[in-house]
């Protein structure tokens, strides 16, 4: 029998599929909020947490979402109609790729208007504006830009067209074309990075902070953000992976593709709290100092670091690349989405929904500033749209999916897909049906008090 083949193109082999997926994975959740919520959850306790989240409910839920997208080839709503279909069970499941467009919209408003932070940043650390800064010229140069809309629109716009354009050149011309490229560049910057921050003295005591392990410092609530994180960071619970895995190349067992994105994307994660915390430490500054940690700290650290000025400039350059390859990703099921369901050309289903997220992430960059005001359920536009996709949707999306894969889509169909053994068949069908939908159930009920 002929391959199936998606109609927006394949990738040229399985490690394409593996940088692109990792392109996906590795991007701001990686370098800037996991080092900032791991500062304010006490370090050792929460990745410890956070590992163990992958490892249990991430790389399964992972391998769920790559086989449903390459059996059916489609974008999430049309895959789980399709093989909903095939099961004879009610195609009502699609629901869950609605949501995960709804997720992804959400999460690139926020997302762009922080890339545009990163932007902005990288044209300051070039030209040397953080030499020699103390920690109160740094905090003033990023409440300035966070009271500062039209800067915060200009960065955001450029981000979202960036972004924008490489969704239209599609599969092969674009997204494969920017991993290519970007993905390397990425390596290569962070291998740098490292090699700078373990030179530096605080590189022992961030360290430490990182792997401790004190158990009283976990709280229910440090442990949702860990599992909320852990979707958020892999991409996972809203469609990205199963776009994505629709494009994959003939079948390669699943099972070491997954694992090898999950472990590149928390060596990622590690590396760039390695590479932050010792610099944190070697200045004497606060672990703890939320989402401005990269933004204030750091570039007060580079900047009285010998060869700051340009190790600066690489690493904001390097968290760019990230959420730019990330970005594409939150796009790309909802644009392959509109060219199945409306016939719409590619470029057609980019720009519009290009504006439209551009459009809401502008509510987002004015909760810092005009509309500091606004406030829903306590929180302003931009947490509020961070909190409920990072530590709801993706969740939500994820359990659903997990159930679907191991109740609705037949066994046989998931081992022929997952291609792995049938003793890691077993585990992997007895995970997702009852392992990781009790866990973050449990973690949800525990966190409704
Ligand atoms: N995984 C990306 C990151 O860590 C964010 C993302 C979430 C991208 C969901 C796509 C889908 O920054």
């Amino acid at each position: 029998m002929q391959e199936k083949q998606s109609i927006h193109g394949t990738w040229a082999s399985r490690w394409i599929f593996i940088l692109a997926a990792t392109g996906s994975a590795v991007g701001l959740g990686n370098i800037w909020k996991f080092p900032y919520i791991t500062g304010e959850n006490g370090g050792g306790a929460f990745v410890l947490m956070y590992l163990v989240c992958i490892l249990l409910v991430g790389v399964p839920i992972m391998m769920a979402e790559v086989f449903i997208g390459r059996r059916a080839r489609k974008s999430p709503i049309n895959a789980i109609t399709e093989l909903a279909q095939e099961a004879n069970k009610s195609t009502k499941w699609s629901i869950l790729g609605l949501m995960g467009m709804l997720a992804g919209v959400m999460i690139f408003s926020f997302y762009s208007v922080v890339a545009g932070w990163v932007l902005h940043y990288i044209a300051l650390m070039g030209s040397g504006e953080f030499v020699g800064a103390s920690s109160d010229k740094a905090g003033e140069i990023f409440n300035g830009l966070l009271g500062d809309p039209k800067t915060m629109l200009l960065w955001h716009t450029v981000f979202a067209i960036m972004t924008v354009v490489v969704v239209i050149g599609g599969v092969n011309k674009g997204l494969e074309r920017a991993t290519r490229i970007l993905m390397p560049a990425l390596f290569v910057l962070l291998v740098i990075l490292l090699g700078y921050s373990a030179t530096t003295d605080g590189f022992a005591e961030g360290f430490d902070f990182m792997f401790h392990f004190d158990a009283s410092e976990l709280s229910w609530d440090a442990v949702l953000i860990a599992l909320g994180h852990s979707f958020f960071t892999l991409s996972l619970g809203m469609g990205t992976i199963m776009a994505y895995g629709a494009y994959m190349p003939k079948k390669a067992s699943i099972g070491s593709t997954v694992i090898t994105i999950a472990v590149l994307d928390t060596v990622v994660a590690l590396i760039a709290g390695l590479a932050i915390f010792p610099i944190i430490f070697a200045n004497n500054m606060d672990p703890g100092a939320g989402p401005g940690l990269m933004f204030v700290s750091l570039p007060v650290a580079f900047g009285q670091m010998p060869g700051g000025q340009i190790f600066g400039f690489m690493f904001f350059l390097l968290v760019g690349v990230a959420a730019w390859t990330s970005a594409i990703s939150l796009l790309e099921p909802t644009v392959a989405y509109l060219v199945e369901k409306l016939k719409w050309s590619r470029v057609k289903a980019s720009i519009i929904l290009g504006v439209i997220v551009w459009a809401i992430g502008i509510s987002c960059l004015l909760a810092f500033n005009e509309w500091s005001e606004f406030k829903l359920f306590g929180k302003n536009m931009f947490d509020l749209l961070d909190y409920a996709t990072a530590n709801i949707m993706l969740p939500l999306g994820g359990i659903l999916t997990a159930l679907f894969a191991g109740w609705v889509v037949s066994k046989k169909v998931s081992l022929e897909e997952t291609a792995i053994s049938e003793n890691l068949h077993t585990v992997w069908m007895f995970t997702v049906r009852f392992v990781a939908p009790i866990a973050v159930s449990i973690v949800f009920v525990l966190n409704l008090k």
